[in-house]
């Protein structure tokens, strides 16, 4: 009579035993999954990015279409900023502190960019286009034609990049 429950008892720990070594697989297997998933969905190596894809890359990472990153010229410790970490993840503009002092980075939503902008000095500046918006980016001049200050960088952008970006900052 004892026979069939030591054996019982060994199943029983077997059981158990399979039952905990698949939840420790289940638990690693979801530990390791974010490291490999691909970073944005636009990096995926599966077929070109959507312009929009490829906005939001350059907007949050600074890095091209296979995944370079695209030069710009460098603003004391921001060589490597990203538009998203100067004019934050929204695109709304912030304050950033730096060393001693702080300087401000305008909203560059595209419902802001596209309207005509009231200056404190109270000049009005003319709203953003494709054009003078890839002339900002490229070489540092605003809409109205005055060169926008060092902080914000000058970045080596083909036409396809600049209509990407514009394109996601229509999202924000
Ligand atoms: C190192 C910080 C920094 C980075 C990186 C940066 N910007 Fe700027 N940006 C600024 C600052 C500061 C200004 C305001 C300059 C001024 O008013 O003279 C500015 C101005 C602009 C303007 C002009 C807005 C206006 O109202 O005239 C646009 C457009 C712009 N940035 C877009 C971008 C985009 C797109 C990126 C990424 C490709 C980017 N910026 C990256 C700091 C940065």
């Amino acid at each position: 009579m004892n026979e069939p429950r030591r054996w019982s008892r060994q199943a029983t720990l077997g059981v158990v035993l399979i039952a905990a070594g698949v939840v420790i697989g289940v638990v690693i297997l979801v530990l390791t999954l974010p490291q490999n998933a691909p970073l944005s969905p636009g990096t995926t190596s599966a077929g070109p990015l959507t312009p929009l894809a490829l906005g939001e890359r350059i907007f949050t990472t600074g890095r091209d279409e296979n995944g370079r990153t695209i030069p710009r010229s460098a603003f004391m410790m921001f060589a490597g900023a990203t538009c998203a970490q100067c004019h934050g993840s929204d695109a709304k503009g912030r304050t950033i502190r730096i060393m001693m002092g702080s300087f401000d980075t305008p909203d560059i939503r595209w419902s802001t960019l596209s309207q005509p902008m009231l200056e404190p000095e109270g000049e009005i500046e003319p709203p953003y286009d494709a054009r003078t918006f890839a002339r900002a980016l490229t070489q540092g001049i605003d809409s109205a034609g005055g060169a926008l200050n060092a902080p914000m960088s000058r970045w080596d952008l083909t036409l396809a990049q600049v209509e990407a970006l514009i394109a996601f900052l229509k999202t924000k």
